[in-house]
């Protein structure tokens, strides 16, 4: 029903990361990125091993407009080149939430522009079809340190969630496994590296929910047995945290693979397309071992594994101005009444209150 490219501004506040971003989608259903600026707040979280909200707002409130303003001048457009502004309206931190719902909506308001209200695990949801220019339906893992999803995209408001994590999410169970060690914030990365020195077969650690149906997660029983190798050997040498942090690796990895063949075996059922496709997204994404291992489990089962670049894999404001753009596509907007959700699950089954999960449909 488009023609011509549609320009979205979109806002991003929902965790640690300020941003904004500037998208164009073209008529045909293709994305450009004009501009995508992201500010993150990881070295004032820092010091607390994770991040404080109220710290999280405040930076929000102090950075936004400036991100805003080098997104507008950097894509080399003005307020009346605009067709939409969208926001990350939840899930997410309410302070930060607001923010930017409330930023969008002034936006809106004083320039007449369309509001979107993005649901953040949509917005990464859409990114491949943004990056790789993928058609529905595909399987997409999400594990991020606030987020571990697996769900089918069927379309542009049409999600079915295969596995949630039952506990802690993937990207929590490195950053606590970091602290227990003693390595820095954020975990994932430092407890990637000193795996890559350590014996993953020296501690044996559970796989969780290996081989139980469905595609669900659990992390803490493996936390717990991390944390209870480590007190008995303590105090640890350089050695012995490289060791615990390949041996957690390597259970996390076993345990994400079982998960992601019972979600395509799943997929399948459900009906899968002649090329289907694996995607996977959320800064826990970036660790190699695992990108290695689902490979493997794609190329077995005949699936193209698609990781969009790691900048557009975490948290950024060019996947909520894209969601936005294919929402409007799509038909949706939103009132400038449209309240923040901290809790919004993607698939309106699991909400329990059918398609009023969402918001007003223009
Ligand atoms: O998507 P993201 O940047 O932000 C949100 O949580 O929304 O994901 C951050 C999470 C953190 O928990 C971080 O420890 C984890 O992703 N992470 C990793 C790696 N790089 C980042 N986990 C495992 N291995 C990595 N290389
Ligand atoms: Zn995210």
């Amino acid at each position: 029903m488009t023609t011509g490219p549609r320009l979205v501004l979109g806002i991003e506040t929902s965790c640690d990361e300020t941003a904004a971003a500037v998208v164009a989608h073209d008529g045909d259903g293709k994305g450009r990125i004009l501009s995508d600026i992201v500010l993150s707040q990881t070295d004032e979280h820092a010091l607390f091993g994770g991040v404080v909200p109220e710290i999280a707002a405040r930076a929000h409130v102090e950075a936004l407009d400036r991100v805003v303003e080098r997104a507008m001048t950097d894509a080399g457009i003005g307020w009346g080149d605009l067709d939409a502004v969208a926001a990350t309206a939840g899930p997410g931190l309410i302070g930060g939430l607001l923010v930017g719902l409330s930023t969008a909506k002034a936006i809106a308001l004083a320039t007449g522009l369309p509001l979107v209200a993005v649901n953040h695990l949509e917005a990464h949801a859409l990114t491949p079809r943004l990056t790789d220019g993928l058609d529905f339906p595909y399987l997409l893992l999400l594990a991020s340190g606030g987020h571990t999803q697996l769900l089918r995209v069927d379309g542009v408001d049409r999600y079915r969630r295969y596995g949630t994590t039952i506990d802690d999410a993937l990207g929590e169970a490195f950053d606590k496994t970091a602290k227990l060690l003693g390595l820095p914030y954020p975990g994932g990365p430092a407890v990637e590296r000193a795996a890559a020195r350590g014996r993953a077969d020296r501690f044996l650690l559970p796989r969780p929910m290996l081989g139980r149906p469905g595609a669900d997660f659990s992390l803490s029983g493996l936390k717990t047995a991390v944390r209870m190798e480590a007190e008995a050997i303590a105090p640890l040498t350089t050695g012995d945290v490289d060791d615990i942090a390949a041996s957690f690796q390597a259970a996390v990895v076993e345990s994400v693979a079982d998960r992601v063949r019972h979600a395509i075996r799943r997929f399948r059922d459900d009906g899968a397309p002649a090329a289907p496709a694996l995607v996977i997204a959320g800064g826990v994404a970036a660790n190699g071992a695992l990108r290695a291992a689902l490979a493997a489990v794609a190329a077995a089962a005949d699936f193209r594994l698609i990781a969009p670049p790691l900048r557009l894999c975490t948290d950024n404001a060019a996947m909520v101005a894209w969601a936005g753009a294919e929402r409007l596509a799509a038909g949706f907007a939103d009132g400038l009444d449209f309240a923040a959700r901290p809790r919004w699950p993607l698939d309106a089954d699991i909400a329990g209150i059918g398609g009023g999960a969402k918001g007003a449909k223009a």
